[in-house]
């Protein structure tokens, strides 16, 4: 649904989380690149540091001081209260730098966050979530809440192998089963088309689960300078290897099908599921 101004509708907010089996692999400079370049197109975005107690979007993005989740959690603030404002319009909730309570809240803690964030829901497009590596019930919970998943890897066997268990641990409790995959830090000359197969090749196993190759970004020593100037590198640096890259893949998520998880667990948004619905059997009718 298009309203007439040609901006998304309401109803068309959408969370991406951004993981990975293996730490690393460069969850952080995607998400806050795709953020980033996803607002240059227009988006109305917020990227959630979901990495609950070793943030560091923060530092990446030398943001000021001021409320964070925790506070949110803790009732000190409501969430448009820890909503920060970073480098060229980029909106962003911080986490807790180094309190280790934050990644072990209980379900229902995680459910009344996620549910917090539909009162953004209006306001935003996309919800870009940079969670924490591997397999903590934090990471899975925000995995299971996005109506994507995009995996990160790269091409070391532990990378893989980690991602496959990551995707095998979403599929088998239920939480998921369709994952867009991303190979980063390409070295010149290697195709990351045979990195991506080979994750297909060893997942092939797990039945039922659907891997879609979403793009590589090469490896670019720009990553590491633009995060010393406290910049995304699609900002700083637009004319990078990296920034070329990820405006690419900022362009494509426009033609990823809508994909609503089936997990009956808490979602992100999921009002917006109801009203898709009802709408999609008026049109029907
Ligand atoms: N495409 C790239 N080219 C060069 N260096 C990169 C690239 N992507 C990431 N890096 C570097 O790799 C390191 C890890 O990146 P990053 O922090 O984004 O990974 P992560 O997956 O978020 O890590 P963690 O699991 O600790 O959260 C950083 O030093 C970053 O600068
Ligand atoms: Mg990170």
């Amino acid at each position: 649904m298009i309203e007439p101004t040609g901006r998304r509708a309401v109803t068309r907010t959408r969370a991406l989380a951004v993981t990975s089996g293996k730490g690393g692999v460069g969850k952080s400079t995607v998400a806050v690149n795709l953020a980033a370049a996803l607002v240059a197109r227009g988006e109305r975005v917020v990227l959630l540091d979901a990495d609950l107690s070793l943030a560091n979007l923060d530092v990446l993005l030398e943001l000021t001081p001021g409320m964070n989740l925790q506070d949110v959690l803790e009732g000190r603030c409501g969430l448009h209260d820890a909503v920060r404002h970073g480098p060229a319009g980029l909106r962003v909730v911080p986490a807790t730098q180094g309190n280790p309570r934050m990644s072990a809240l209980s379900e229902r803690e995680h459910a009344g966050l996620i549910q917090a964030f539909s009162d953004l829901g209006p306001e935003l497009d996309w919800l870009v979530i940079d969670t924490a590596a591997g397999m903590t019930p934090s990471t899975l919970q925000f995995c299971a809440a996005a109506q994507d998943v995009l995996i990160v890897v790269c091409d070391e066997p532990a990378s893989l192998a980690d991602a496959c268990a990551m995707v095998r641990v979403l599929k088998d409790t239920g939480r998921r089963s369709r994952f867009r995959v991303l190979v980063n830090m390409v070295a010149a000359g290697e195709d990351p088309r045979l990195t991506f197969q080979r994750l297909v090749d060893l997942t092939d196993a797990i039945a039922e689960v659907s891997l879609e190759y979403a793009g590589s970004v090469p490896y670019d020593r720009t990553v590491a300078t633009a995060a010393r100037e406290g910049q995304p590198a699609v900002v700083a640096h637009p004319d990078a290897p990296v920034a070329t890259a990820v405006t690419k893949l900022a362009r494509d998520t426009g033609r990823w099908p809508l994909s609503f998880t089936a997990s009956g667990q808490s979602e992100f948004f999921w009002e917006n599921k109801i009203h898709n619905e009802v709408m999609e059997r008026r049109a029907r009718t």
